[in-house]
Formats: structure tokens, C-alpha cells, sequence
């Protein structure tokens, strides 16, 4: 039996309409944008049909859906997670309540890790990713790098579900494994490349965040502990056991932390080789070696 599709009396540009109004007043910035990406969404429609018939009716199951995901946003749900993926290096990944939401500051830390393996495109570079998340880092550096493999481990097996199926919808499942461990406690392979973008928020600023991170990152993805540097001193003393000479190690970090890890690096025998800024201008990212390889020139 063919299902009945009711057609409403309104059209694109009305519910676009509507909808950018009441993203407004919920204090919802870019709401005309907002409203757009999610419509497509919902309509599975791309941009330039939405622009290219601005008067074409919308099915009455269409605009509830669209109306449900606006009030999703009005309620400072991040649009990622209404649409269920995030573009990070220009890939599409899955993005759910168990793992971070992918930011682009993080991109700083892949084109690091590019740049140090850039002579070595053609060497089967082994690749640690840790507290992988949704696998942003290490499937970059893959898609990037066809002859490395890697490990991504996780606390999480929520998130390294999530990390798997994105590497299979990548194309990238043959050349990474999925571990669940406490950063790398247990893995017994060594390792060019330490990717890490560890929790880094101090545990009392938490509240105080914007509520699209407060209440929809998964607070094991953001606490960082009293001074933020929980995680880099639970995890950097474990680094000397799987680093391979001459590997380097990929840390983000948050705002003004450079000085925090440098300290917990230099504690543990590994010297600062870089602090990478981001595009808006913060160190972003440390790269570090082991101290013996310096001395080895
Ligand atoms: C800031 S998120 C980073 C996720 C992803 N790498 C990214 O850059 O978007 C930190 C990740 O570390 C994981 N994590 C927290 N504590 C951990 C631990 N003790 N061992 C392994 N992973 C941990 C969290 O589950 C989360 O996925």
C-alpha cells in the first residue's frame, strides 16, 4: 500500500523563515545558517535547491522533523550532533553523545604530524593515536599518509565504536586498530607518530563553558582535573615505552598550558621540539622528542 505524504501549505522559504526567527531568539548566532544547514538536512536537499526553489512546498512530516531539530538547537544542542556528523579535514565523521565533537583546532595537530612525516611518505610509519574520540587525528594522518597504520585507543568503547565505524566509512578500518585501554597502558608496539589530544579543561571551569560544550561533550572527553593537567601527567611518563628512535610525539594542549606540559614533558625525558599555534593565533600544539634522540642529533 503506497503511504499517503501529506503536502503542508508552507513552503521553503516560510519555514526557513520561521525558523531563523526562533534560533534568534533563543540566542542561537547565525540562526539564517543554522536553519539552512538543517533543513537540508532534515529535507536531504542540497544548497542550491534550497536556494533555487524557495517557494517549494515541504511534506507536513518534513517541517515536524525540521521543527523538532530547530527546538533541538534552541536548546544549544550543537548542530553537529543533530545531524550526527562533523566535517574535520575536510572528512565526514560520525559524531555522537559518546564522543567529542570534533574541533577545528585540533587540524593543527594532524598538519603537524604531516609536516614531520612529510620526507617520509613512503615508509610504513606506525601511528598512536590516544583518547581517539571520534578517530579525527589519526584517520586525517591516514588519509593522508597511505602507508602508515596505526592503534587509536580509548577509555571509552562507546567512542571507539563510533571511531571504528568512521574508519570503516572512510575506507581506512584495514590500516588502524581499535584498542581499549588507559592511554597506552598495555600496548606493547612501538611507534613513529604519538597523536594526543587528551581532557585538558580544569574541573571547575567545566560549568562555566558555553552550554553547547557543558552539556553535550562527554565530560570524560573534556575534564582535565584541578589544573587541567590531569590527563598529561597520567599519560606522558607511559610515552617512553612506545616511542620508536626518532619518533615524535603530537600533544594539543589548551589555552596558556604550553608551560604546564612543557614541565610534565621535560620531567619525563622528552624536549620540546615545537608549540604550533592555531589559526586564531594560540599555541595549539607541542611537539616533543625523546631527550636521547637530541643528544643523537
Ligand atoms: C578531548 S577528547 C579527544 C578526542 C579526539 N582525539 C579529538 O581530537 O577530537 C579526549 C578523549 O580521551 C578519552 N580519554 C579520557 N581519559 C582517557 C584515558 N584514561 N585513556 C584513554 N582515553 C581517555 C576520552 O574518552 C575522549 O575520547
Amino acid at each position: 500500500m503506497m503511504k499517503h505524504m501529506s503536502i503542508s501549505s508552507m513552503n521553503l522559504d516560510t519555514v526557513l523563515n520561521q525558523a531563523s526567527q526562533q534560533l534568534q531568539q533563543n540566542g542561537i548566532s547565525n540562526a539564517r545558517h543554522v536553519a539552512q544547514i538543517l533543513l537540508r538536512n532534515c529535507l536531504d536537499l542540497d544548497r542550491e535547491e534550497v536556494l533555487r526553489s524557495p517557494k517549494q512546498l515541504v511534506r507536513s512530516g518534513s517541517v515536524a522533523k525540521f521543527y523538532r531539530a530547530v527546538s533541538r538547537r534552541c536548546h544549544h544542542e550543537p548542530v553537529s550532533r543533530i545531524i550526527g556528523f562533523r566535517e574535520f579535514w575536510s572528512l565526514p565523521f560520525k559524531v555522537t553523545s559518546a564522543v567529542l565533537d570534533p574541533r577545528s583546532d585540533s587540524e593543527t595537530v594532524v598538519a603537524a604530524a604531516l609536516d614531520f612525516s612529510e620526507h617520509r611518505k613512503y615508509e610504513s610509519l606506525r601511528v598512536l593515536d590516544l583518547g581517539t574520540g571520534t578517530g579525527c587525528l589519526v584517520m586525517a594522518f591516514l588519509s593522508e599518509r597511505h602507508n602508515a597504520t596505526a592503534i587509536a585507543t580509548d577509555i571509552s568503547v562507546e567512542a571507539l565504536s563510533v571511531a571504528r565505524s568512521n574508519a570503516v566509512s572512510l575506507g581506512l578500518a584495514q590500516r588502524c586498530t581499535f584498542v581499549s585501554a588507559n592511554w597506552c597502558a598495555g600496548i606493547s608496539d612501538r611507534f613513529d607518530v604519538v597523536l594526543a589530544n587528551p581532557p585538558y579543561i580544569p574541573t571547575a571551569v567545566i560549568p562555566t563553558l558555553e552550554a553547547d560544550v557543558y552539556r553535550y561533550d562527554p565530560h570524560v572527553a573534556i575534564d582535565g582535573g584541578v589544573d587541567g593537567g590531569a590527563c598529561y601527567q597520567q599519560l606522558i611518563p607511559l610515552l617512553s615505552k612506545v616511542l620508536r628512535r626518532g619518533a615524535r610525539v603530537f600533544l594539543e594542549i589548551g589555552v596558556e598550558q604550553s608551560e604546564l606540559v612543557t614541565n610534565i614533558l621535560r620531567a619525563n625525558m622528552l624536549s620540546v621540539i615545537e608549540i604550533r599555534k592555531d589559526l586564531s593565533g594560540n599555541a595549539r600544539c607541542i611537539v616533543a622528542e625523546a631527550e636521547t634522540d637530541k643528544k643523537k642529533g
